[in-house]
């Protein structure tokens, strides 16, 4: 099979591969790489090799044993005309085609990831430090010109292996090999940085600013795309899993071999004692609250979103007023522990939060008309329950999470999030606790 032959049934093959191509991660060559037809071992495949190679085949002059291995650009073990149409139809394909699509390279110095697109533009980020340059691009033969918008403009000779592998030579510098990924830009994404846990609790892995990430305690490189994640290991292999969001905050993985992995956003900060999560302030049976912390009320967020919500709930005939709002942490004590002196601790602590672990305290809840059992299934709280997201509030404790949220469920209980997250916890059908990736659990 010719050259272009062997390389349309390249290009076809690559057409036919499956949503992930895989590749080898075979050894990069660097300085002493010898690309087929490179008769004098420059590097580059260009007008020198085919006057060396026409010329020994005229018998003009003699070609060392190295450079023969090389002019032998079919293969067959000879070095003869069928080599010079070869090396012909090489020097032509280098001219004419440029790479488009993602690209991983590797050099001397490293790994990095080209993006070629179809005007002529792109960018390559290094893997170790994350820097995003952008280029133009021009051609002429097979020589490529690369432009930024700082600097002096750089160019390197194309030499095509074959449909998903090339290399360039730098002008003044050595080989850099190619390895076609997608044509799908790369793209870290808005949200694949950060701490997440996967599938619960189990494990974190963190995803840094330069295509790192650790997994306990291994780390490897990234290339996060549009709906694939690649991983890039120390060891050269790779392994490509499909990538599905829920929301900004949530997102699975999808291996090739049928595992799968669910990704929760969590970063935990604590500022003055005071937990958040994903900048959410947390009071539960896990995280609490200091005694000293008292926002004196409700707050004024809490009660504007309240009012506006009262305000809707009125227009459709329900009537909404809060029971309890804002409890101390000293009221909470007395409470707790008049519940533990009727019903005894077990009890207690299935409805009742104890001192620094209640969301009232915060003043971001409150319970709504009535905090007892008649008050389930009343039109009041069916119409909190299909609205209250709308107006900033989840119900924290659902029916049937007691094993999750710590509580039974109180249909009255509303705490104020935010619209914005009151949707996504809403949508997400999780508890709060589910949608942090969090426990709540008293330690004592
Ligand atoms: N009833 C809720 C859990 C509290 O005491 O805060
Ligand atoms: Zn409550």
């Amino acid at each position: 099979m010719n050259k272009l032959k062997m390389l349309a049934a390249a290009a076809l093959a690559a057409a036919m591969l499956p949503v992930f191509p895989t590749y080898n991660a075979e050894a990069t060559d660097t300085e002493d790489s010898s690309l087929r037809c490179d008769v004098n071992g420059d590097l580059t495949i260009g007008a020198a090799d085919m006057v060396m190679l026409s010329r020994y085949l005229l018998g003009a002059q003699g070609i060392t044993a190295a450079e023969a291995e090389r002019a032998d650009c079919n293969g067959d073990g000879t070095v003869d005309a069928f080599d010079l149409v070869g090396l012909r139809e090489q020097y032509v394909y280098n001219c004419s085609h440029i790479p488009q699509g993602t690209w991983i390279a590797e050099d001397m110095s490293g790994t990095r990831y080209f993006w070629f697109d179809e005007n002529r533009e792109g960018t390559f980020t290094r893997c170790d430090n994350g820097t995003l340059t952008p280029f133009r691009l021009t051609s002429t033969g097979g020589k490529l010109t690369f432009a930024l918008s700082s600097g002096a403009p750089t160019g390197a000779a194309i030499s095509w292996t074959d449909d998903t592998h090339f290399s360039l030579k730098w002008d003044g510098a050595g080989l850099e090999n190619f390895r076609y990924v997608s044509d799908v830009r790369f793209d870290k994404g808005p949200y694949l940085s950060g701490t997440y846990v996967i599938d619960g609790r189990e494990k974190e892995i963190s995803f840094g600013t330069n295509y790192s990430a650790s997994l306990s305690g291994k780390s490897f490189n990234v290339l996060p795309q549009r709906d694939a994640v690649w991983f890039l290991y120390d060891d050269g292999t790779s392994e490509a899993a499909s990538f599905s969001r829920t929301d900004k905050n949530h997102f699975a993985l999808k291996w090739q071999d049928g595992r799968t992995a669910n990704f929760t956003r969590r970063e935990i900060t604590v500022k003055d004692g005071i937990t958040y999560v994903n900048g959410i302030l947390v009071a539960n049976k896990t995280y609490s609250l200091p005694s000293t912390y008292d926002p004196k009320g409700l707050t004024p967020e809490f009660s504007k979103a309240f009012t506006e919500m009262k305000n809707a709930a009125a227009d459709d005939g329900i009537g909404l007023t809060i029971c309890s709002g804002y409890r101390s942490y000293s009221y909470q004590k007395q409470l707790y522990e008049k519940y533990v002196a009727v019903d005894g601790k077990a009890a207690a602590d299935t409805y009742s939060a104890r001192a620094g672990h209640s969301e009232h305290q915060t003043g971001l809840a409150a319970d709504i008309n009535a905090a007892e059992e008649w008050f389930i299934g009343t039109p009041e709280a069916k119409w909190l329950d299909k609205n209250c997201w709308k107006y900033g509030f989840i119900i924290r404790y659902p029916e049937e999470k007691q094993d999750i949220t710590g509580y039974i469920y109180e249909p009255w209980h509303v705490r104020y999030l935010g619209k914005e997250n009151a949707k996504l916890v809403h949508d997400s059908g999780l508890t709060l606790e589910e949608y942090l990736g969090i426990d709540s659990k008293y330690a004592y």
